[in-house]
């Protein structure tokens, strides 16, 4: 490491009624790994899409390799060096993989020597070689719409890196990722810095950042509060940069009374090779479901939630047989859903933050079949407050909160209704430390009530910490059913290893 290579100087971006970025500074020097953190909505995508072109800065100066930088656009960005991945995946799900990894530069042939037609060997060839430099096992002729949220990420990442940038800038690229695909990322990460290549890596996973980074600059509301080297900090400091104040506990947890079963997976089938699953959640418990990628946890969820249709098994609700083939059955039953692709499954971004909460909540709303101003606020405000959902206020489009606030929204809206069974899968995907905790305090809420809560996560620390029973997920199987007590995240792991 020698150079800087980005300085950042004094710059500053203000949204309508939001002052997203303050005066922020700080600098990356060639080959160095700055790891990025901040509650969400602390401005961590903000200075990024500055970087990345798409957004002008208010004030304030930034160079690369001693030049003023500038970028027009974010080809313009891209030309000069800086290669992102953006929080919200880019891809385009009817093309296949290999298109999404070159689209701003396929390779071209001309048909008849005349007319430019895109190389499709060329192409192949090319993706090829980049996926398996990258030790990515996935076939370029696969449409990215069938891949899961972890593969579309790894695409993502090697789209960006593909284009030989200096600095490469990554938005949670790790949001969706298991431990194994995240030691594979770490370990391209550091091939990056060997070539010289300087990484900014954001991340909500604390004990990641301080694994990879070898600085930690730490954002809140907007301004820069600290910048340490890795050697000088540790979580608990991290954490307490973040928030602002001591985090006594990350999963509060409280005990419920746990009662009768409330509902009853028999037999369930919905892979061609996998064994029946079998399992329960018993009134006041949380169940939490983890596994590898593909391990068949977060598919158990949406097989209950009737995003997809399993072919065989059973499910009973307080000892009743309940019909699953479209969402909607469920919800008529009690139960809420909080599916993993927020963007085009959880919310609608152009609606405001409120509407987007009353969605399920209608009916707790209206009287006489008028929406009553007054009910709305008793139950969005609230919420809103619980949450620390930073919004300039409830009439907000949802599309302009940061992408953690946006999670909470959805969160929000279940908390709100009455169900007394909520699945979630990755519930806290993209939310920061603090706000966890706050989460998954509502869900202890749920359950001290007499609900009942699955959630699907990749997070160990919080499938151990915030569960009464982990099911640990191998090849479409059930490997182990642990009572929260008896485990930790070693032995999880190696469940889900199918050790
Ligand atoms: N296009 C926009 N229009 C209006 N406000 C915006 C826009 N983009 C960001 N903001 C606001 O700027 C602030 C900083 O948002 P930013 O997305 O940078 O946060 P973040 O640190 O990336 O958070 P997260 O961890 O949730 O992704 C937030 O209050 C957000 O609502
Ligand atoms: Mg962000």
């Amino acid at each position: 490491m020698d150079s800087n290579n980005l300085i950042v100087f004094n710059v500053s971006k203000r949204f309508f009624g939001v002052q997203a970025l303050d005066k922020v500074s700080f600098d990356l020097k060639k080959g160095e790994i700055m790891g990025l953190v901040g509650e969400n909505g602390a401005g961590k995508s903000s200075i990024i899409k500055i970087l990345a072109g798409a957004y002008k800065k208010d004030e304030g100066e930034i160079y690369l390799d001693g030049d003023n930088f500038s970028p027009r656009d974010p080809y313009d960005s891209l030309a000069k060096g800086i290669a992102v991945i953006h929080q919200e995946r880019q891809l385009i799900p009817d093309l296949p993989i290999s298109m999404n990894l070159f689209l701003d530069r396929l390779p071209e042939k001309k048909f008849l020597g005349l007319i430019p037609v895109i190389c499709g060997a060329t192409l192949m060839k090319k993706s090829i070689e980049l996926l398996e430099s990258l030790g990515i096992d996935l076939n370029p002729k696969t449409p990215v719409s069938r891949l899961n949220a972890a593969e579309k990420q790894i695409i993502d990442i090697a789209k960006a890196v593909s284009s030989e940038a200096k600095i490469v800038i990554m938005d949670e690229p790790t949001a969706s990722l298991e431990p194994k695909e995240v030691q594979m990322l770490f370990t391209f990460i550091r091939k990056l810095k060997n070539s010289g290549t300087s990484v900014v890596f954001v991340s909500h996973r604390i004990e990641e950042v301080i694994e990879i980074s070898d600085r930690i600059i730490v954002l809140r509301d907007g301004r820069v509060i600290t910048v340490v080297g890795k050697e000088e900090t540790n979580a608990e400091e991290i954490i307490k940069y973040i928030v602002g104040h001591e985090v006594k506990s990350l999963f509060p947890k409280e005990t419920a009374q746990i009662g009768q079963e409330a509902l009853c997976v028999n037999n369930l089938r919905f892979k061609k090779v996998n064994d029946a699953i079998s399992f329960n959640v018993k009134a006041g418990e949380i169940l939490a479901l983890t596994g590898l990628l593909g391990s068949g946890a977060g598919h158990t969820l949406e097989c209950l939630s009737g995003k997809i249709q399993f072919h065989d098994g059973e499910v009973t609700m307080n000892g009743e047989k309940i019909e699953i083939k479209i969402p909607a059955d469920v919800i008529e039953k009690g139960i809420g859903y909080v599916p993993d692709d927020r963007k085009n499954e959880g919310i609608i971004a152009e609606m405001s933050v409120e509407h987007n909460i009353l969605l399920p909540n209608l009916s707790k709303v209206t009287r006489f079949g008028f929406i009553s101003r007054g009910k709305v606020q008793a139950l969005v405000e609230p919420l809103i407050k619980a949450l620390n959902i930073k919004t300039p206020s409830p009439q907000t489009p949802v599309k302009n909160l940061s992408g953690g606030n946006q999670q909470k929204v959805v969160i929000a809206k279940w908390l709100a209704s009455d169900v007394t069974i909520l699945l979630l899968n990755q519930p806290t995907h993209g939310v920061d430390v603090g706000a966890k905790a706050e989460v998954h305090k509502l869900l202890g809420g749920l359950v001290k009530a007499g609900g009942s809560v699955i959630f699907a996560s990749s997070d160990l620390p919080e499938v151990v910490s915030a569960s009464d029973r982990v099911i640990v997920f191998y090849k479409a199987n059930i490997a182990a059913d642990l009572d929260a007590c008896e485990c930790d995240q070693e032995k999880v792991l190696k469940c889900s290893f199918g050790l």
